[in-house]
């Protein structure tokens, strides 16, 4: 019952990391475990076209808003060729990939995480299509598990809410090998919790994921690094279910300083915040001492930040970007997201 050729639609959102992975092994296997809310906006949208045609290798093309991008190809055809071990009858067709992200490119914003995690959507609803047994649950973890293999940050995007990926004692049922809903309580204060994306350097670049994970081996601080997130995790855990938002912040604060500690000791060192990113957290530290509103930062690797708030102090808050943290931003100035529940 195979397929001559046919489309398939997908959209999957990006996630943003409480608990930061950052470090790796062998075939995209998590030096330890990281925590994510999925996002509600930043989202990618794809539609892969396949046609029957046997080849060495699974082949595609990819496009990115309509025009083709071979500069994007080795990262999906590394990620092709660890999900054919899974999914052999990939290499009986040719496909062709059209994506195109909700939120700027030039924004700096990760896009692997909802790049490949959708890419991954689309060949498990194509396996379905060709007649595997899967019902919504087994679905979802086998894109989470596909995902992987294409970018660790992707496998977190299969869920709504608060996603678990990376082994560790403290969450039953967690795996390396894909991740899961965040399985503990979670106060109303993290529901809806606001994620305000400021642009701090139209353009800027990330620095490169899979550089940046290479850089963990042999690092000094490593393993104190791969030890403290976990704490940090378990740490979390009652935090989350308490409500306790200035132990929140204190623990997604000191994750996201800790991933730019690495990158600035490593060798060669990285310093990715710019000077509108320090001036940026110091303006929030002081308006937290101010006002004691719950809002604290937090950073993937670049100049960006991502500003979380209760969906309670969303106006105040707002007024307090539009008033004082604008003048730090470029460009669009900021993209406002929120957790998907
Ligand atoms: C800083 O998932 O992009 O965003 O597995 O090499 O694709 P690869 O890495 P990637 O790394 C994300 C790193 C991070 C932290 C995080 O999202 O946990």
């Amino acid at each position: 019952m195979g397929l001559k050729s046919g489309k398939i639609r997908v959209t999957s959102p990006s996630n943003i990391a409480l608990i930061k992975y950052w470090g790796k092994r062998g075939e995209q296997i998590p030096a330890h475990a990281s925590l994510s809310f999925t996002l509600s906006h930043s989202l990618t949208e794809t539609e892969l076209s396949f046609v029957e045609e046997p080849s060495e290798g699974p082949g595609f093309r990819f496009f990115f808003h309509g025009r083709h991008r071979p500069d994007f190809e080795p990262k999906i055809a590394t990620f092709f060729r660890r999900v054919a071990a899974h999914i052999p009858f990939l290499r009986d067709y040719h496909f062709e990939i059209h994506s195109r992200n909700t939120f700027p490119h030039s924004s700096g914003m990760a896009s692997s995480a909802s790049g490949m995690s959708a890419l991954a959507l689309a060949l498990v609803q194509l396996e379905r299509d060709l007649g595997a047994d899967l019902d919504a649950f087994a679905a979802a973890r086998r894109a989470s598990f596909l995902a992987r293999l294409g970018s660790g940050s992707a496998c977190r995007s299969l869920y709504k809410g608060l996603v678990v990926w990376g082994r560790i004692s403290a969450i039953p049922g967690s795996s390396d090998a894909y991740a899961i809903p965040y399985p503990y309580g979670v106060h109303p204060i993290f529901r809806g919790v606001q994620d305000t994306i400021l642009l701090i350097q139209r353009g800027q670049k990330s620095l490169a994921s899979s550089l940046g994970h290479e850089l963990m081996q042999g690092h000094p601080h490593a393993k104190p690094r791969f030890e403290e997130a976990e704490k940090n995790l378990e740490s979390l855990i009652p935090v989350l279910k308490s409500g306790d938002w200035e132990a929140f912040g204190g623990l997604v604060e000191r994750e996201a300083l800790s991933l730019h500690a690495m990158m600035m000791t490593a060798t060669p060192a990285y310093l990715l915040m710019l000077p509108n990113t320090v001036a940026v957290l110091h303006a929030v530290w002081d308006y937290r001492k101010q006002t004691g509103h719950p809002l604290c930062f937090t950073l993937d690797a670049g100049a960006n930040v991502h500003l979380l708030y209760p969906e309670t102090h969303r106006q105040l808050i707002l007024d307090f970007i539009d008033g004082e943290l604008l003048r730090y931003c470029q460009g669009q100035g900021y993209m406002a997201d929120r957790a998907a529940y």
